[in-house]
Formats: structure tokens, sequence, C-alpha cells
């Protein structure tokens, strides 16, 4: 049995995983923190900052927001225990202090945990290499309206995904409101909706003169996160010490 020290508790993917945990024989969530310390869900201590938390546990799963992912990678480094992060819209010094982190403990960084979306990444490399040539590729999400970064992180990592597959300079477009030209194809457009309770949906569009091909991928609940979010606390409870994403988890599915 895991024991879990969910930071962001009391957040949407913080209650889904505490939900999903509830009478679970594999995992527990042992301890929280939040800035909010009140809810009368849940059974264990919820503490206002990673220090004051005096509670024994295994891994840290982090959804919470990004000015509260450096305090969290130093005390997991300080506990010596895993981390599993999925907040989004990280700075690139909060990305070097979890790479300079997986130094000592094993750190698991995905911006979106979900199964389905890293297979989707891993198609969309394959789609690029095939019809970039031929065609404009442009990225197009939808998400509920509490979102706070836009893009999402989802969208970026997809958009890398395609990036890594040519072979030559991209830029990246965010909508196109301020952008008075005509497009140039080694752009990759990404534009963004927010509203109502969307959950994610993301599409990769191939357009060509001819066709168009479109790779898309739509989460139902907010239980398809957490359930992966949980894999990963499995996976990195028992690694060594390095940087692991969704691509460690799905490599056998892609094994010859
Ligand atoms: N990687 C993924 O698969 C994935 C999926 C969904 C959401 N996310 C990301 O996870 C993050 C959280 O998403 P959410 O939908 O649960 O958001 P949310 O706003 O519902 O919850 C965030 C929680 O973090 C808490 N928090 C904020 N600042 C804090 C601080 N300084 N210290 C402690 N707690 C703090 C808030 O009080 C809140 O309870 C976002 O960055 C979101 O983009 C990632």
């Amino acid at each position: 049995m895991y024991k879990i020290l969910m930071h962001g508790c009391c957040g949407a993917m913080g209650h889904a995983i505490c939900r999903m945990c509830r009478d679970n024989e594999d995992f527990t969530v042992v301890a929280g923190v939040d800035k909010i310390t009140e809810c009368e869900e849940y059974s264990f201590p919820i503490f206002a900052s990673p220090d004051e938390c005096d509670v024994d546990f295994d891994v840290i799963i982090d959804f919470s927001n990004k000015s509260a992912v450096d305090a969290v990678t130093k005390f997991a480094m300080a506990k010596g225990k895993p981390i599993v992060c999925c907040t989004t819209a990280l700075s690139d010094e909060t990305v070097a202090l979890l790479k300079e982190a997986s130094e000592v403990i094993p750190v698991f960084k995905s911006a979106n945990m979900s199964v389905g979306i890293n297979v989707m990444v891993e198609l969309v490399r394959q789609a690029t290499k095939a019809l970039y040539k031929d065609s404009d590729i442009e990225i197009i999400e939808a998400h509920h309206h509490r979102k706070l970064d836009a893009p999402s992180g989802t969208a970026i990592m997809i958009a890398d995904a395609a990036k890594s597959a040519i072979d030559e300079d991209v830029e990246y477009v965010y909508d196109r409101h301020s952008v008075n030209e005509a497009r140039k194809h080694n752009q990759i457009g990404i534009s963004s909706i927010r509203g109502g309770n969307i959950v994610g949906e993301h599409e990769i569009m191939f357009i060509g003169d001819e066709e168009t091909v479109s790779i898309s991928h739509s989460a139902k609940t907010r239980d398809v996160f957490a359930r992966g979010s949980l894999t990963a606390a499995a996976f990195v409870a028992d690694a060594k010490p390095g940087m692991y994403d969704m691509s460690n988890v799905i490599a056998k599915a892609f094994e010859d």
C-alpha cells in the first residue's frame, strides 16, 4: 500500500485523487497540503505548507499551482521522497529545479497524466514525419472556464512532439489575432477555447491542399488524470532517482 501526500488536496484534481484512493487497497492518502486547510470530506490532516507536514509518506502527488511547486520540490528533496508533478505552466526555473531534484530522487513530470494523450503524442510524432512536407499543422484545445493557463500544457506537449519530428526551425503561433500576415509553412498554430466544465479536448490537424488528417483526444472525466497519477506514483515509488514521464509507463506498448 502506497502512502500518498496529496499536494493541492482541496482542488478539483486533489478531490478526484482522494476519492479514487478511498477504499483502495493499493493507495491511501495520509496527508494533504493546500492553501485551504479545512475540508469536511477528508479524515487526513491538511497542512498549509509542505514543511509543516510531520506525517510519514511514500510519494508526493502534486496538482496545485505553479507558484507552489518550488517549495514542494525542495521538500521532496529534503525528505528523499519521490514526487509526481502534474501542475502545468511551470517556469523555466521550476523545471530546472525539478531536473536538479531528479539527480537525488525520482521525479515524474507530465503535463498530461492520461495514457490516451500520451499514446496520441506518439502517433503525432509518426504522423508528422509522414505528413509535414505537404500539410500545415494546427492544434486546437478546449478546457473549463476555471483553467488559469493557456494554451494548455498538453497542447504544448503535442506541439513539441510534432516539432521533434521536423527537420527545420519551427515557430509556435498562439491564436492569430495579433498576426496580420499569411501563414508560413514552418509554423504550428495553437488555439485555445475556454468554457463551462470541459475536462480537456485536444485536436491536431495536418491540413493539406487535398486532404486533412486529424488526431484528437477527449477526456471525459478528471478521473483519467487521477488514475494516471496513481500509476505514476506506483512507478516512482519503486524507481531510482531520475526524470520520468508517461512515455516510460507506456513504452512497453510501443515495443515491436
Ligand atoms: N498533468 C495533468 O494531467 C493535469 C490534469 C489536470 C490538471 N492539471 C494541472 O494541475 C493543476 C491543478 O489543477 P486543478 O484543476 O486541480 O486546479 P484547482 O485550482 O482546482 O486546484 C488547485 C489547488 O491547489 C491549491 N493551491 C494553490 N496554490 C497553492 C499553494 N501555494 N500551496 C498549496 N496549495 C495551493 C488551491 O488552493 C487548490 O486547492 C493545474 O496546474 C492544472 O493545469 C494537470
